[in-house]
């Protein structure tokens, strides 16, 4: 199946404003088809879900079918599939329900590779309930997590490894399915960090044996909410705090409050969007397959082209060599903090923005520290001509560090 760039790009009314997006792994932006199933959820009769109204049966619609497209995405069970205003918020809640079965003896594992939403939650949870808290280091050098560096933190009272799908900052992706097996050999449950994954590749949540799979719509072209998939059996042995009149069903005893209806709805949309990439038929997964196939194809030529002349520019480090990558790489300029090279880039209408991105553990272990690095991630809207953008701009950038003062551009020039 073919890719085609162009068509795709023309359901962006965002790239209409000229930049190219190198932000993706921050926030994708948005097709129109997202936008327009949220304004057609808020202009539609809507209430709290129930099944006496029409208002109340259309809620409860929303709510179905975004679990549904959620699960078709990741290969879940839709009973399974947990909404929250965040992939962070729902990793809080679900931590401090988990750790209510954790005590003094036990262990959880955490990597230095992961984002902070996948750290945080679980050592303050794990110290709260008297349990430690081992660290897992990846290779500074290549960037890659080995499987062997999680089993040696493994033991009998391990009762947790939260683990990243793929890193946000190097775009590593280690053997998530290798993982998980050590991790249940032990005993442990898996919380696997897919924010970053789930927008490059079609997972199937069982086959990677994440007993957790968090993701994050805003990342694959949908609004901001966060999602977690996990097997509804395990979720109904947890007991989170909840109201006494909010319902105890499994998912809904892990949703507070009333669900964002309007935003469930451009889940679904940015679904069927991800399923009609390429144009094929089938069942939304079999879609969703096919386009992320193609998807695939299309990221990692670009990233390619990315990395090579990167790598030919003087002066420029690419952080990390994983073998097994998503289309998202970091780089630092010599003699130029990442911060100025994200300014300068800003000035030509590129979006590379610099930082260390929350991955705050990563950015230290690298020896960038808390300025971290520029990052430039592909998305499915990016095309050949947005890399050389990037390129000619760095080009320029250290040929002349010091810059130019920014004269006045037209938006036709952005
Ligand atoms: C890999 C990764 N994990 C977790 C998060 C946190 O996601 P959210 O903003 O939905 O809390 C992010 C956000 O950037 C991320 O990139």
């Amino acid at each position: 199946m073919t890719y085609d760039v162009d068509t795709v790009r023309t359901h962006f009314p965002a790239l209409t404003e000229g930049a190219a997006h190198f932000d993706g792994p921050g926030g994708s932006q948005v097709p129109v088809q997202v936008a327009e199933a949220i304004a057609a959820t808020m202009l539609s009769a809507l209430s709290n879900r129930g099944q006496v109204t029409a208002a109340e049966r259309r809620a409860d619609q929303v709510v179905a079918d975004a679990r549904q497209a959620v699960a078709d995405l990741l290969g879940a069970d839709p009973a399974g599939v947990v909404f929250g205003r965040s992939m962070t918020q729902v990793t809080y809640d679900l931590s401090r329900a988990l750790a209510k079965e954790w005590g003094p003896g036990d262990e959880v594992v955490v990597t230095r590779l992961d984002h902070d939403a996948n750290i945080r939650p679980w050592v303050q949870a794990a110290t709260a309930a008297g349990a430690s808290v081992r660290w897992v280091d990846f290779d500074r050098s290549t960037g890659e997590l080995p499987v062997s560096a999680v089993a040696d933190a493994l033991g009998p009272r391990t009762r947790l490894v939260a683990f990243t799908a793929a890193s946000n900052l190097l775009g590593t992706r280690p053997d998530v399915l290798a993982i998980s097996a050590a991790a249940h050999d032990a005993g442990a449950l898996t919380y696997v960090d897919g924010v970053h994954l789930t927008a490059h590749d079609l997972v199937d949540v069982r086959e990677f044996g994440a007993d957790f799979y968090a993701c994050s719509p805003y990342k694959f072209l949908g609004p901001h909410l966060g999602a977690v998939a996990a097997d509804p059996a395990l979720l109904d042995r947890l007991r989170p705090d909840k109201l006494l009149p909010s319902s105890d069903a499994v998912p809904e005893r892990f949703e507070w409050g009333t669900l964002p209806y309007e935003s469930l709805a451009g889940v679904t949309a940015a679904i069927d969007f991800l399923a009609g990439l390429v144009a094929s038929g089938g069942t939304r997964r079999e879609r969703l397959a096919r386009s992320f196939a193609a998807l695939t194809t299309h990221e990692s030529t670009l990233v390619n082209r990315l990395i090579t002349g990167l790598t030919a520019l003087p002066g420029i480090t690419v952080h990390g060599s994983p073998k097994h990558r998503t289309p998202t790489v970091l780089f630092t300029v010599d003699g130029i903090a990442p911060r100025t090279v994200y300014e300068r880039l800003a000035l030509s209408g590129i979006n590379a923005p610099a930082s260390h991105f929350y991955a705050i553990e990563c950015s230290r272990w690298l020896g960038l520290g808390d300025a971290g690095g520029v990052r430039a991630g592909i998305a499915p809207y990016t095309n050949e001509s947005d890399v050389d953008r990037l390129l000619t701009a760095l080009v320029d950038l250290v040929s002349r560090p010091q810059g130019l003062r920014p004269r006045h551009r037209s938006t036709s020039e952005l």
